[in-house]
Formats: C-alpha cells, sequence, structure tokens
C-alpha cells in the first residue's frame, strides 16, 4: 500500500521556521559576544561587521547570479531572496512619498531583545545593506527604524545612490586631507590603517601615489597646471603608517612611490622642478625586427616533449615577465601558483588532448581583498581580470622567446575550485586562468588573423598639416 504523504499545518510550519531562526539568532549572538569578549568592543565589534558585510555580500553576489541567469535586471525588486519570508509580518507603506517596508515582526529581533545586548545584535542588520551593494551598488538600504534601536517596529528603505556620489569616482584624485585617506569608495582613517591588512595597505599606497600624484604632476611639470596644495599627502598618510608599523619599505614598489612623495614635496614648497626621465626612443631597425619576431612569430602550443624538464630558472624568467605587466591603478592584484607535479596537473580539464602532467602549468589568480579595499570592485571590477590577461600575454610572450611553448587555457569554475582546494587558496584569491607551457613536441600551423580593415571600426586619418591641442 502506498504511504500516506505527510503533511503539517501552516501554523506548525511557521513555528518550525521561527525555531530555527530563532536559534540562528542565538548562533549569531554567541559568536558576537565571544569576539567582543576576546578582542574587547572595538576590534571585537569590527570583526563581527567584516563577518557579516561577507556573508551579506555572499548572499547578494549569489542574488546577482540567480538574477542574472533569469535575465533580470538588476533593480531591487528583483533581488531574489531566499528567506522564508512567512516569519516575517512585513506591510509595504508610503512614507513622504517613499515606499518603505515595515516589519512588525522579525524572529531574529524577537530573539536578540531576549537574550542579547540590542546594540551588539543591532550589526547584524547591517547584512542587507551589504547584500543589495553586492547585488547592485546603485541601490543602499537603509533601516529608518529599528525596534534595536528602540523603535516600535523596524522599517526599511531601498534608495537610489544619490548620482553625485557615483560621479565623483571621475574624480578620484581631488579630495585629500591630512588626517585621512579619503576618496569617493574609501576613507579610512590612521587608526584603519594601523589596522589594515599590508598587503592592501601597500597596494593602497600604490594606488593612492597613482591616483593623487602620478596622473597630477605632470601638466605641473610641463608648467600647464597649479599644484593643489594637499599634494601627496594621502600616500605620505600611508607610508607613515607602513613604517610605524615596523614593515620593511625597500622594495622597488616603495622606492617608486616615494620619488613621487618627494617631488610632491618639493612642489608644494614651492620648488621649480625639471625631471631627466627618458622619454621613449623609437627602435632602431634590428631591434623592431626582434619585437616583431616575437610577437608576429609567438603561437600556441598544445603538445610538448614528456618528461623533459623546464628549468626553474626558465620558470623565474616568465613569472617576471607576468610581474611587470601592467596593472589597473598600479594595485598589483596578480598572484601566480606553478604546478610541475603531474598528478596535481591532473585536476585541470582543457579542451585539448596532450595530458596536463606533460607541461609545467602557471595559475595566473587575482586577490579580490584588494579591489574592495580600494571600492574599485564598485568602479571598474571587471580590471581584476584585465590584469590577469595582461600577464597572461606577458607570460607566452617570454616562454615563445625562451624557445618554449606556451597556451592559454580557459579556466573552468570547476578547475578553479579544484585549485582553491588543492591549495587551501582563502575566499580571497580568485584563479583566473592558467597557462601550460612545455619542450615543444611538434610546430603549430600558425594562425592566421583577418585582415586590419575587418577589424577597425573606425579610424581617424591623420590631417597633415594641422596642429593638435
Ligand atoms: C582568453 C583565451 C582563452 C584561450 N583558451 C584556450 C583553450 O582553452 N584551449 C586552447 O587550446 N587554446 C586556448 N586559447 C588559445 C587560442 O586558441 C589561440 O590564441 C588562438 O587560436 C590563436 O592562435 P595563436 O595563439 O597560435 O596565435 C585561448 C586564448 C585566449 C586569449
Amino acid at each position: 500500500m502506498a504511504k500516506k504523504e505527510e503533511t503539517i499545518s501552516k501554523e506548525e510550519s511557521l513555528h518550525h521556521i521561527k525555531l530555527a531562526l530563532r536559534r540562528a539568532a542565538l548562533i549569531y549572538h554567541y559568536f558576537a559576544k565571544t569576539l567582543v569578549d576576546e578582542f574587547g568592543e572595538k576590534r571585537g565589534t569590527e570583526l563581527i561587521r567584516k563577518a557579516v558585510d561577507a556573508y551579506g555580500a555572499h548572499i547578494g553576489q549569489e542574488s546577482k547570479q540567480k538574477a542574472k541567469e533569469r535575465g533580470l535586471e538588476l533593480t531591487p525588486d528583483n533581488f531574489v531572496s531566499d528567506l522564508p519570508d512567512m516569519a516575517w509580518k512585513t506591510e509595504t507603506v508610503k512614507v513622504d512619498g517613499e515606499a518603505r517596508v515595515r516589519i512588525h515582526l522579525c524572529p531574529l529581533a524577537e530573539e536578540w531583545l531576549d537574550w542579547s545586548e540590542p546594540k551588539m545584535a543591532r550589526h547584524y542588520c547591517f547584512v542587507d545593506q551589504a547584500k543589495i551593494q553586492a547585488f547592485n551598488p546603485d541601490y543602499e538600504y537603509v533601516h529608518t527604524k529599528n525596534v534595536l534601536d528602540g523603535d516600535p517596529y523596524c522599517e526599511v528603505a531601498v534608495r537610489q545612490v544619490e548620482k553625485d556620489k557615483t560621479d565623483k569616482s571621475k574624480d578620484l584624485s581631488k579630495q585629500d586631507s591630512e588626517e585621512i585617506v579619503d576618496w569617493v569608495y574609501g576613507k579610512y582613517t590612521r587608526e584603519d590603517l594601523m589596522k589594515m591588512d599590508p598587503v592592501c595597505l601597500r597596494a593602497l599606497f600604490r594606488e593612492r601615489i597613482h591616483h593623487t600624484i602620478e596622473v597630477d604632476i605632470y601638466p605641473v611639470l610641463l608648467g600647464k597646471k597649479k599644484i593643489r596644495g594637499k599634494l601627496g599627502l594621502q600616500p605620505q598618510l600611508i607610508l607613515d603608517a607602513w613604517k610605524n608599523r615596523g614593515l620593511p619599505d625597500d622594495d622597488t614598489d616603495f622606492e617608486w612611490g616615494k620619488r613621487y612623495l618627494e617631488l610632491a614635496e618639493r612642489l608644494r614648497d614651492g620648488e621649480e622642478i625639471t625631471i631627466e626621465e627618458p622619454t621613449p626612443v623609437a627602435f632602431k631597425e634590428h631591434e623592431l625586427e626582434t619585437v616583431r619576431k616575437l610577437i608576429w612569430e609567438r603561437c600556441s602550443i598544445r603538445d610538448w616533449i614528456p618528461g623533459k624538464e623546464i628549468p626553474d630558472e626558465m620558470i623565474e624568467k616568465i613569472l617576471d615577465a607576468g610581474r611587470v605587466a601592467p596593472t589597473g591603478c598600479n594595485l598589483e592584484i596578480v598572484r601566480f601558483i606553478v604546478i610541475r607535479d603531474p598528478e596535481e596537473a591532473k585536476m585541470v580539464w582543457s579542451d585539448i588532448p596532450t595530458p596536463m602532467d606533460q607541461c609545467v602549468l602557471i595559475v595566473v589568480c587575482y586577490d579580490k581583498r584588494i579591489y574592495e579595499t580600494a571600492g574599485h570592485d564598485r568602479l571598474a571590477a571587471h580590471n581584476q581580470l584585465f590584469d590577469c590577461a595582461a600577464a597572461a600575454d606577458h607570460i607566452c610572450l617570454m616562454a615563445h622567446a625562451l624557445g618554449l611553448g606556451a597556451v592559454w587555457l580557459t579556466s573552468t569554475e570547476k578547475t578553479a575550485q579544484s585549485f582553491k582546494k588543492k591549495y587551501c587558496l582563502p575566499d580571497h584569491i580568485e584563479p583566473a586562468l592558467h597557462i601550460a607551457v612545455g619542450w615543444p613536441a611538434i610546430g603549430t600551423i600558425k594562425s592566421a588573423r583577418m585582415p586590419l580593415s575587418e577589424m577597425v571600426i573606425k579610424r581617424q586619418k591623420e590631417k597633415r598639416g594641422q596642429k593638435r591641442g
């Protein structure tokens, strides 16, 4: 006899959902309390917010993915919520002409009001802001009322971020201050800098040198523009924090940054400066021949001599070529993994038949914390992949110049996940692509490109005799 399907009433399911939510609230309470007890209120609170923001961003990203898969626009109405909505008692109201959602019953808040310091629980509510921001940074989620602040109910509004706030992104360099590093996508006090992860702090140093000095200073040196009074103070503040933390500042990126800081200081003092940097000089014909040989003759090689080792020094040269590739805002987010072990190479999926254990694999990854710190994840997130692509091209060119055969291989999500698991990569390291390098077993019929005329969409021709600018 067929087993009778068991059903439960709506009231019973609601009861169970509420129990689960109250338990989740309790888990939050104990995690949050432990952080505050262990690290003190300030640091503990920062860690709570960090975790809440990361969790919210995770959900927001997921929802964004789902909306995209369904072909939906990233408007708040299309935010794909997977919460058991029946547990929240809500109504939509209009306040001052703005649509708001009033929440009369929140099982999480009920639990917290019973157990916890409302102030500590209140940090959790920022999860919605993080969700919306990750879903679409053009919107923000605001609690206009909150029971944890003593209001009789919670009330929220989803607002479009003011246009002029986002437009200021074009003005990254115009907001120097002596005490804070401050621009439209970030604001860090001295105290923040003293605690910031060193990788991010160092990247922020280069980015601030770039945006507040490098991009501004050349018209000043040419006498076309006057300096801004506080030129260079933001990266100086970062360097001071770096040194105060006892971190070493003698690598070449610091040397580069310090040259700009020195120039900025001299300009602030009113000095007139000329610099001796050489301008690019056209290559001689034989040098151009080498460049042509490299660029035109490089080709993808997909078969390698099995078992023929590539010396470490060659791999070093190849990686070094990747290292010097251009990077967006000089943030240097690219990271490499070199896989030589034939067993480990097997985890890599590729569309070519040659086994991956016959080559060395160079995985090009990026550190996504850095864009988050600089706020560039909201300004130009796509640059992260461009950085990896630029490094990949340098790598393939250098491999070719060394007589090796390389091919850029498309990475799949599964391979990226295998790398993450195998090498215990932290969440912030994203594998973007990989390149297989080996000793060529056979040459490739060099691919040929379509004519340039097919590629050029518009090309303005030189107008002889007419002066520019
Ligand atoms: C983004 C990108 C992804 C690629 N993925 C693969 C791949 O998965 N498998 C492969 O055999 N070649 C791959 N290639 C190499 C291209 O097939 C190759 O560059 C193209 O056919 C032109 O040939 P050439 O490199 O010999 O000039 C990729 C190249 C790029 C730029």
